[in-house]
């Protein structure tokens, strides 16, 4: 079997920013709380017009130039988004049409925040059997469509972002060594948007009841994320035969700065191998992790040979975590 490779990474996060102070003035709430319960200070947001796919192919098109990738070339295209352009065509259908990956195949997963993990892991087995050489593997997220900016207790979190990342056979025996993926819809209504689906249709009725948005049981998620991100993480690395203390650098998804810290201690990685820009973006959901991968690499903080993990959460529940010999 053929590794998967990452050649190319790509990110991009709209220009308009949304502060913790310009928060203060929508609801009540404060720079002081939002910063010591989640660590974000600020995060994107998408101008008005500028959909999903918009910033995919924005991620994309980066990914692919540093790759030495052509559009044409791109065989496959996987969109984690949860906040896709409309519920059908596909937000991937869009992108290849907007990249001009002619060739292209394209489908949406939809895993919430774990929809960096769970599309890298699909991209990546079309690698592993052949089936394709070159597939494009995308986060993109408007999560402040599906915000309801009256609801203090989420609006703060999200924000709007996508990272891509290029995929093809690694040439020795880097690139992506596993990836584990997990479920449980008996946590469903912790966190969900309701509305709009063959369950509850869209209606007068449920845009009254604002079932369009975001629904969370915050500090219930809290807890849950917490042993789940710790444990995925630790049962990657013990599964291949690793040591946390062998990772270089953990990129987990960036949901809330203690739930980062707390995954770390459950590692024992001191918070310098761990990498986090939740500060400036928010909670990105499926971009999260890539974006973070895109600002690390850029940063230099990634080294060819690095083991890098990966672990995410988001609704679902869903979780999941990747090791990536770099
Ligand atoms: N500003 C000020 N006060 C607030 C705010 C706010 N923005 N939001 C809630 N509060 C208040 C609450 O009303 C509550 O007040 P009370 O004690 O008078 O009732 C108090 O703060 C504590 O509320 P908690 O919900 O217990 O606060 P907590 O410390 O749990 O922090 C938070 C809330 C930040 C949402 C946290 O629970 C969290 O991050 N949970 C995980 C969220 C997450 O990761 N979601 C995953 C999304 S992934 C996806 O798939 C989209």
């Amino acid at each position: 079997m053929n590794r998967a490779k990452i050649v190319g990474v790509g990110a991009y996060a709209p220009k308009r920013i949304l502060t913790n102070n310009d928060l203060e003035k929508m609801v009540e709430t404060s720079d002081e709380w939002i910063v010591q319960r989640t660590g974000i200070r600020e995060r994107h947001i998408a101008e008005d017009g500028e959909v999903t796919s918009d910033l995919a192919v924005r991620a994309a098109q980066q990914a692919l130039e540093r790759a030495g990738v052509e559009p044409d070339e791109v065989e496959f295209i996987v969109v984690g988004t949860t906040t896709g352009d409309m519920p059908f065509p596909s937000t991937a259908n869009f992108v290849q049409h907007k990249l001009r990956a002619k060739r292209a195949g394209s489908v949406d997963i939809w895993a919430a925040c774990t929809g960096s993990v769970y599309s890298l892991s699909i991209a990546a087995q079309y690698i592993q059997t052949g089936k394709y050489r070159t597939v494009l593997a995308i986060g993109a997220e408007t999560l402040s469509r599906i915000s309801d900016w009256t609801d203090r207790g989420t609006c703060i979190l999200f924000g709007d972002a996508a990272g891509a990342a290029v995929l093809r056979p690694s040439p020795d025996d880097s690139g992506i060594i596993d990836t584990d993926l997990y479920s449980d819809a008996r946590y469903a209504e912790l966190l969900y948007q309701p509305g709009g689906g063959s369950k509850h249709p869209a209606s007068h009725e449920t845009v009254d009841k604002r079932m369009h948005y975001v629904k969370m049981k915050g500090n219930e998620v809290f807890k849950v994320a917490v042993r789940m991100l710790g444990e995925c993480a630790l049962a990657i690395l013990e599964k291949n035969g690793f040591r946390p203390d062998e990772v270089d650098l953990f990129i987990p998804h960036q949901a809330n700065l203690r739930i980062i810290e707390a995954a770390a201690k459950r590692l024992q990685l001191p918070m310098g191998k761990v990498f986090v820009n939740i500060d400036r973006y928010g909670n990105t959901s499926a971009a999260s992790i890539y974006v973070a991968l895109e600002e690390a690499w850029s940063q230099g903080r990634i080294k060819p040979g690095d083991l890098l993990l990966f672990a995410a959460f988001g609704g679902g529940l869903t979780w999941g975590s990747a090791l990536v010999r770099w």
